[in-house]
Order: structure tokens, then C-alpha cells, then sequence
């Protein structure tokens, strides 16, 4: 019986591998980079990831955007960083008022490997955090790029500054030594003078009425869990509103003439 020959099956151009490289057969590197192609593939064939980057990465930018654009990615970069180092950190501090706090960034300093770099990363790391963002909004203010239709992010913007400097507020006291524990209760007894919510503010941050070991947990928690949980998810709006609505021309850039370019064309 002669054999039946069915037709090929229809397969998809997307899904069909790339053409092989001229060169790239018969070595191993070669065959490794298809190897890493392939998987991004596969994984981008099953949830087409690399549209939603496309769309979010590939955008028209206003002409005159200058050095002063990258000062918003320089402060998510410090933010990305304190994050590494503070879990590196977190590894090994012990919230612990009765000395255990202190002894515990004594041994980070002074006994692990890297342990003062990484410490010192996370300590100037926060004040480059602050000047940065103070000099990203001085940057988004004096471009007018608080005006409409950017007002949100200004807002969420402002929320993101007050956020970060209460991570420096409740990550000073937690070394936990003489300047550390003196320094806060200062601070604590500043935001108590505060209209209307500031004696409440201040009691919740004491979490008790002495300032010891309840007051450290409760700094610890706040500054490693509710701050950096709620920054992560205000970047991640501010992020998505720059994407959205594109960055401002700078204000010295004219727009150019509807009229003028009708005419030129
Ligand atoms: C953790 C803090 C922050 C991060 C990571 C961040 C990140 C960014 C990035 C990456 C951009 C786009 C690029 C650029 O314009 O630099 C941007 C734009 C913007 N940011 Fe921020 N930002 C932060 C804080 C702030 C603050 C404190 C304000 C003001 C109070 C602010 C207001 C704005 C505005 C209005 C824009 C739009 C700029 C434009 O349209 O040209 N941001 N931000």
C-alpha cells in the first residue's frame, strides 16, 4: 500500500527558530548563545513580557532632555542599592535594646568579611539618597514639570521625599549608641510639638511610654518592612505616570508652530 503523505503542519513564522548564524554551528559558544535565545523565547512566547518592556522602555523623549533627566533613575538607583545592603545588613542585626543591637554592628564592623564596607555603603548611601532626591525635584520644579498634567506625580513625588527621610529618621537609631538613642529622642520630641497629630505621632513612634526596647523593635519594623514596602509601591507609580505621560520639554525649548510646520511641508 503506498504510504499516505500528510502535509507538512502550518506552523507560525514567531514560532519557528531564528536562522542559524553563519559561524556558529559547530562551536559550543555558539550553540549557547542559541541556548539562551531560546529560553528567552520560550518564556517571552508564554507571557510577551518583552512587549510590555518594549512599550515601557522605547518612548519618544522631548528634545533638550539633558543630564539633569538622569537625576530620577540616580535616586531609584541609591534606593535599589540601600536595598541590597540593608538585607546584607538585616542578616546580621539583632534589634535588641539591652546591647545585643549594638554588639550585633559591632560584629558587622569589625569581624565580617566586607561587613564595614557593606555598613558604610548603606550609612553615606543614605544621605547621597536624600541629596539626590531633593536635587531630582529641584531639577522636575524648576522645568515646571509640576504643572498639568504631571500635578499626581508631584504629589506622589512629595510622598516618596517625606517616606525617605523618615528611613534615615528610623534607621539612625538603630546602631543603638549613645548618639543613635540621644539624637532620637530629640527627634521623637520634635514630632510631638506637631499640630494635632504630633503628640499622637510621637507616642506611636515611642511605643510606649519610656523610650527603650519597644521603641527599637518598632523603628526596626518600621524603617525594614512598612517604609521600604511603601516606597517600593509609590516608585512603581511614579514610574508608571512617567511612562504614561512623558517627561517635560525644558522650559527653554519653544514648541514649534503648527501653523510654521504646515507650511514647511
Ligand atoms: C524615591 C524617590 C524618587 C524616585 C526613585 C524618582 C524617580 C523618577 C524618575 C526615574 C523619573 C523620570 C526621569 C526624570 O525626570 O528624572 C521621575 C520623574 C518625575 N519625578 Fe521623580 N522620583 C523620586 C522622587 C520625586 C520627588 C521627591 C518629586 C517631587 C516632589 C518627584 C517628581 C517628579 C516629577 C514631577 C517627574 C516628571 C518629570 C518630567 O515630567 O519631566 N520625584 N522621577
Amino acid at each position: 500500500m503506498p504510504k499516505l503523505k500528510l502535509p507538512a503542519p502550518l506552523i507560525p513564522d514567531r514560532m519557528k527558530p531564528p536562522p542559524k548564524r553563519p559561524g556558529t554551528e559547530t562551536k559550543s559558544r555558539g550553540a549557547a548563545a542559541e541556548a539562551g535565545i531560546s529560553v528567552i523565547d520560550w518564556v517571552d512566547e508564554r507571557t510577551s513580557l518583552s512587549q510590555s518592556a518594549r512599550v515601557m522602555m522605547f518612548r519618544k523623549i522631548p528634545k533638550g532632555t539633558n543630564w539633569f533627566y538622569t537625576l530620577g533613575s540616580a535616586t531609584l538607583f541609591a534606593f535599589l542599592s540601600q536595598a541590597v545592603t540593608g538585607v546584607f545588613l538585616a542578616m546580621f542585626y539583632r534589634p535588641d535594646a539591652a546591647g545585643g543591637a549594638y554588639e550585633s554592628i559591632r560584629y558587622v564592623t569589625n569581624e565580617v568579611f566586607l561587613g564595614e564596607f557593606v555598613r558604610g555603603m548603606h550609612k553615606w548611601g543614605s544621605s547621597v539618597m536624600v541629596i539626590l532626591i531633593f536635587l531630582h525635584m529641584a531639577r522636575t520644579f524648576f522645568f515646571g514639570a509640576y504643572k498639568y498634567p504631571r500635578e499626581l506625580n508631584w504629589v506622589v513625588g512629595v510622598a516618596l521625599l517625606i517616606l525617605t527621610m523618615a528611613m534615615s529618621f528610623s534607621g539612625y537609631l538603630l546602631p543603638f549608641d549613645q548618639r543613635a538613642y540621644w539624637a532620637t529622642i530629640v527627634g521623637v520630641n520634635i514630632n510631638g510639638t506637631g499640630p494635632f497629630i504630633g503628640p499622637y505621632l510621637s507616642d506611636f513612634l515611642r511605643a510606649g511610654p519610656e523610650f527603650g526596647a519597644t521603641t527599637l523593635s518598632r523603628f526596626y519594623a518600621i524603617h525594614m518592612l512598612v517604609l521600604p514596602g511603601i516606597i517600593g509601591a509609590l516608585i512603581g507609580a511614579h514610574l508608571y505616570l512617567v511612562a504614561k505621560l512623558g517627561t517635560t520639554a525644558p522650559p527653554w525649548i519653544k514648541a514649534e508652530d503648527p501653523v510654521q510646520r504646515e507650511e514647511q511641508a
